[in-house]
């Protein structure tokens, strides 16, 4: 028998309350992140998000905009299951795509060919150098001329600025005391470890271990590193335009 949407949602909300527990002002963030599209966009539009994982971004831009649609893209099969499982296509409006960007062709896969908005939270710091730049070379074919960009994730500062790192993991440390810090991993672990117990996630694995899904082993890309690969795909302008410390909203127009 087909497991139950709410029992879906319970794997799905022991995502959010791992993700909340280590990204500070994660809720204000979203909610900055979707102020700006209503400040920008029509009611009506259609968006991708990017690194979408069970889907936090999509279902609250589709709960507040009922007008939307939306293009989830993941290439981990465990959270696009969750996701799927616990959000359904809402009446249509979210569609799911496996898909691993910035690789060759990775739009392919994609049912809609232009988009008003590209949205991503706490996922394209993942990419290396490399797909960061093809994958913004690709959203500038994707999005109409206008269309926006809105990257809600941490941009450690440039290695030019020590001193602001080490405020910045001073402030943590404030923030997430002493053993809490190794909490906060432990969240974000013990989920994927559940998970791989599951009757139905657990033969997922598999994939994702040979996909490479793990955390990335390469140099995060700096800010000057996105500005620069985004005016590159086509966008006119690039800044940040809500920070608390490395955790930032970029925003960009094209
Ligand atoms: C920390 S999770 C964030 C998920 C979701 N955006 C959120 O805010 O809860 C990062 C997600 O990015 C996805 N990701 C990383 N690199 C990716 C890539 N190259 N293509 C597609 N998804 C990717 C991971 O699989 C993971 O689901």
């Amino acid at each position: 028998m087909a497991r139950s949407r709410s029992a879906w949602r319970r794997w799905y909300d022991a995502w959010e309350a791992q993700q909340d527990r280590f990204i500070p002002n994660r809720e204000r963030r979203f909610r900055t992140m979707l102020d700006l599209v209503e400040a920008q966009l029509p009611a009506r539009f259609v968006a991708i998000d990017l690194g979408c994982g069970p889907g936090a971004l999509s279902a609250r831009l589709l709960r507040r905009f009922p007008r939307a649609g939306c293009v989830a893209v993941d290439q981990d099969p465990v959270v696009l299951k969750v996701g799927e499982g616990a959000l359904g296509s809402v009446g249509g409006r979210l569609s799911w795509v496996d898909a691993s960007l910035g690789s060759p062709g990775w739009t392919d896969a994609l049912p809609v060919r232009k988009f008003d908005v590209a949205l991503s939270t706490t996922a394209l710091h993942w990419l290396s150098p490399t797909r960061l730049r093809r994958l913004y070379q690709d959203l500038g074919r994707l999005l109409r001329r206008g269309g926006l960009f809105l990257d809600g994730d941490r941009i450690a500062w440039a290695p030019e600025e020590p001193e602001l790192a080490r405020l910045a993991e001073k402030v943590r440390q404030v923030r997430f005391p002493g053993a809490q810090r190794s909490g906060e991993w432990a969240g974000w672990e013990a989920w994927w470890r559940r998970a791989e117990k599951d009757p139905e996630l657990g033969p997922l694995f598999p994939i994702r271990e040979a996909r490479g899904t793990a955390h990335p082993k390469h140099t995060e890309p700096s800010l000057a590193f996105h500005v620069r690969a985004l005016r590159r795909g086509g966008f006119r302008r690039a800044e940040v335009v809500w920070r608390d410390l490395e955790n930032v909203i970029l925003w960009a127009r094209r």
